[in-house]
């Protein structure tokens, strides 16, 4: 599946973006050769996959060296990979972090040899040394898994009292993504859960409890049982927020373990994010997940690739967000995308319609996560 869906993304780079060709100083082209390290944080998950080679392939176009790796969700071995690139002499470095806390130091290294260091999608924490940060409107990813869980219940049609149960699932504590998406929906259900429309039985309500260790679908998986068992025996669980897919498909797996049959009206509504193949054969199957969020992550590969060709050419890079992300130490100057909601009305559409997907992508999809 890889394979050809990532020659297939190749072959749209044309129309991915055009939104850093306009530059915003005169500059003279620089004296650097754009050669540039890419550090992508797992395999695991289609969307890096797709991102590292799609990054890769904008580059090497435009006559760069590059070194391309993935770090296993190892946050160790991915500050060895990252000492190794800036050790053979890389000018940008383009980072998915895996523990955004934890790069501070072989940062510090990179800036002291010059490195241009641009945060990739997950915003890197605690250093001064992040020049830019590319990514998506992460505060609106979580408001949209939030408004199809109130669409999906009626909850805000005249007359309904509920209440409706739900639990929340938030992402990983050291991803700082997490807290965006997760305030994001939060924000969203604030008034149904004051107005007791909406309860969430176990009481698990802050991201620290409600977090999943590296994005795992194994462990929402089992805290999903868990919760079942604790607080669901005589009980209807009517959504689940989940914020990524492959949590949303460990708390698929758990709900049916616990005798629940999707596609019927006791299985609950559950979120997610992504829009990985498998996930979408869901949504469109009706399998137990009905929504995800569409990043369109060929545009996000675009502006990183973007933000290094205008330095190259001696420009700065375009950025339209200079208060949202700050990481400790500063605002770092962004360029932000924006998500799409996704669900069985418009899957076709945006995704096929767009090239990000094909149906034989969707169809022959299998699980890339261990459960
Ligand atoms: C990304 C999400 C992704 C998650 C797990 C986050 O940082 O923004 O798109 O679902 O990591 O890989």
């Amino acid at each position: 599946m890889h394979l050809s869906r990532r020659r297939l993304l190749y072959g749209s780079a044309g129309v991915a973006v055009a939104t850093m060709a306009g530059c915003s100083t005169d500059g003279e082209s620089s004296s650097l050769s754009g050669f540039t390290g890419i550090a992508m944080p797992t395999q695991t998950s289609d969307r890096w996959v797709i991102e590292g080679g799609f990054l890769e392939q904008q580059l090497q176009e435009a006559g760069y060296k590059t070194i391309l790796q993935y770090g296993d969700d190892d946050p160790e071995l991915q500050i060895t990979q990252i000492r190794s690139m800036v050790d053979q002499g890389v000018e940008f470095l383009i980072i998915g972090a895996i523990d955004n806390r934890s790069l501070g130091e072989i940062l510090a290294t990179a800036k002291n040899r010059g490195v241009t260091i641009i945060s990739y999608d997950r915003l890197i924490l605690d250093t001064p040394d992040v020049d830019y940060y590319a990514s998506f409107d992460n505060y609106e990813v979580g408001v949209l898994q939030a408004k199809h869980i109130l669409d999906r219940l009626g909850v805000q049609e005249e007359g309904v009292e509920g209440p409706f149960n739900i639990e929340l699932f938030s992402g990983s504590l050291d991803d700082s993504n997490s807290q965006y998406f997760f305030q994001g929906a939060l924000d969203t259900l604030e008034r149904y859960t004051y107005s007791g429309v909406i309860a969430i039985p176990s009481n698990e309500t802050e991201q620290e409890v409600t977090s999943t260790e590296r994005w795992s679908g194994a462990v929402a998986m089992d805290r999903m049982t868990r919760l079942l068992e604790d607080h669901y025996e005589d009980r209807e669980l009517h959504a689940v927020l989940a914020p990524y897919d492959g949590i949303s498909r460990g708390v698929v797996y758990a709900l049916e373990d616990f005798g629940l049959a999707p596609g019927t009206d006791e299985f609950p509504v559950v979120t997610g994010q992504d829009a990985e193949a498998l996930s979408v054969q869901f949504i469109r199957d009706e399998k137990g997940q009905s929504q995800t969020v569409f990043k369109d992550t060929r545009d996000l590969a675009a502006v990183a690739s973007g933000m290094v060709k205008s330095i190259v050419n001696g420009n700065d890079p375009e950025v339209n967000d200079l208060g949202t992300y700050n990481n400790g130490f500063k605002f770092v100057p962004s360029y932000l995308l924006q998500p799409v909601n996704i669900d069985q009305s418009n899957w076709e559409e945006e995704l096929v319609g767009s090239e990000y997907l094909t149906v034989e992508d969707v169809d022959n999809a299998v699980e890339p996560q261990e459960f």
